[in-house]
């Protein structure tokens, strides 16, 4: 089923626990193939949701029978409320019904949700078994099945129960994209043009050229910005696994974009709606700081304009505001790790005051 698109390959060099992403059209035929050499055990569990698994389960057990593996499908309900401690719960005891080994596999087939809950399960049970992600949302093929953060929410806050725990393997096909639903790629497609920020003129411009393509799903154009993506982020990784230093810069956009998640109830905004919005907020404090010029700020709202996406600060209450910043700070433990931008692929860490993050969220400035 491969059509003639060449794949391509990202190594996440992390010694030991180092990787391959590999990126292409039709790739999801191929997974028994691909991760047949890397697998000792014949023993495979598949974690997925209904709506991910009755478009591509089918494919994904034929290709890892087809090389022998003995395939099981463990299905999670959508959605982000599932993300939590209760069905990773339910999961340990599906693994213990199938007396499943450490040296078993477990492969993620889905976006973010399914990557971050059954990354966590693979972390955990039996205090670790191999991890495969086979992600389907643009966001989870850009992000976050790339780097090792795995994680359920508690009731109090998201993703605050984890650990970092890398994937033996990531297979990335393109052609999935086909059927995500419109709102879900410009999502992705926001932490896309968060990359080409950070990462420089060359990829950005890139991006302004083609954002037409991607919306409509070109496979070669997308290919090359999902490459670029996670050689971006594979690089971060490397250079700070543990999220101690540089992997902050990830996070541009985010400290206002999880505000504006918190503050509406997490039912207004996609997390990458919310991001996008943070980003222009960003800019603005940027050029409020001298940093950058108003052209800049104003490079922002085209690009996420093209992409669908929204810029414009909605009304908060500015008391909600500071409640939802000062729970980050905590978690920071210590100032705002605040993502700036003085050039395009010129990121800089610097502590902001609740003021200022108050004055860029004004809608109309
Ligand atoms: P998601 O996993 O909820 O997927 C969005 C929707 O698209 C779901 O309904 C899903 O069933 C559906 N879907 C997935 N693939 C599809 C396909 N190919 N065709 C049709 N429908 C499809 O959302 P997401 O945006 O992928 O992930 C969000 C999650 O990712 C959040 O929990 C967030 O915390 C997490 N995240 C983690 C990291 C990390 O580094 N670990 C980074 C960013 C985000
Ligand atoms: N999504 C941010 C990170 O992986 O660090």
């Amino acid at each position: 089923m491969s059509n003639n698109l060449q794949e391509k390959k990202v190594k996440v060099n992390l010694d030991k626990r180092s990787y391959d992403i590999v990126i292409g059209s039709g790739l999801i035929d191929e997974i028994g193939l691909k991760i047949k050499p890397l697998i000792s055990s014949k023993r495979v569990f598949i974690i997925s949701n209904p709506t991910v698994f009755s478009l591509y389960g089918d494919r994904v057990c034929r290709s890892l029978k087809s090389v022998g593996f003995d395939v099981n499908f463990l299905e999670v309900s959508d959605g982000e409320n599932y993300k939590s401690l209760e069905t990773a719960y339910e999961l340990y005891g599906q693994l213990i019904n199938h007396n499943a080994s450490r040296f078993d596999v477990i492969i993620a087939l889905g976006g973010g949700v399914i990557g971050d809950l059954a990354g966590f399960v693979a972390a955990t049970y039996m205090r670790g078994l191999p991890f495969i992600q086979l992600p389907t949302t643009l966001l989870a093929q850009v992000d976050s099945s790339v780097g090792g953060k795995v994680a359920v929410n508690h009731p109090k806050a998201k993703n605050l129960i984890g650990c970092f725990y890398q994937p033996r393997f990531v297979l990335i096909d393109i052609d999935v994209l086909k059927t995500l639903p419109e709102r879900e790629l410009k999502v992705g497609l926001a932490e896309v043009i968060k990359y080409g920020f950070l990462s420089g003129e060359e990829f950005l411009s890139f991006l302004e050229e083609h954002i037409e393509d991607i919306l409509a799903i070109n496979p070669e154009i997308l290919t090359e910005v999902v490459l670029r993506c996670c050689e971006f982020k594979a690089r971060i990784v490397e250079a700070d696994e543990k999220d101690f230093g540089k992997r902050a810069i990830l996070n541009y956009g985010h400290t206002i974009g999880h505000v504006i998640e918190a503050s509406s109830g997490y039912k207004k905004y996609r997390h990458g709606e919310a991001i996008a919005i943070g980003m222009v907020c960003a800019a603005k404090i940027a050029q409020k700081r001298g940093l950058i010029q108003e052209g800049f700020v104003r490079q922002h709202e085209d690009i996420l304009k093209r992409a669908g996406l929204p810029i414009m600060p909605p009304s908060l209450d500015a008391k909600d505001v500071m409640k939802h910043l000062l729970l980050d700070k905590k978690r920071c433990d210590e100032d705002h790790a605040f993502v700036l931008l003085k050039g395009i692929g010129e990121p800089i860490i610097e502590s902001v005051a609740g003021d200022d993050i108050l004055e860029s969220l004004k809608p109309c400035q």
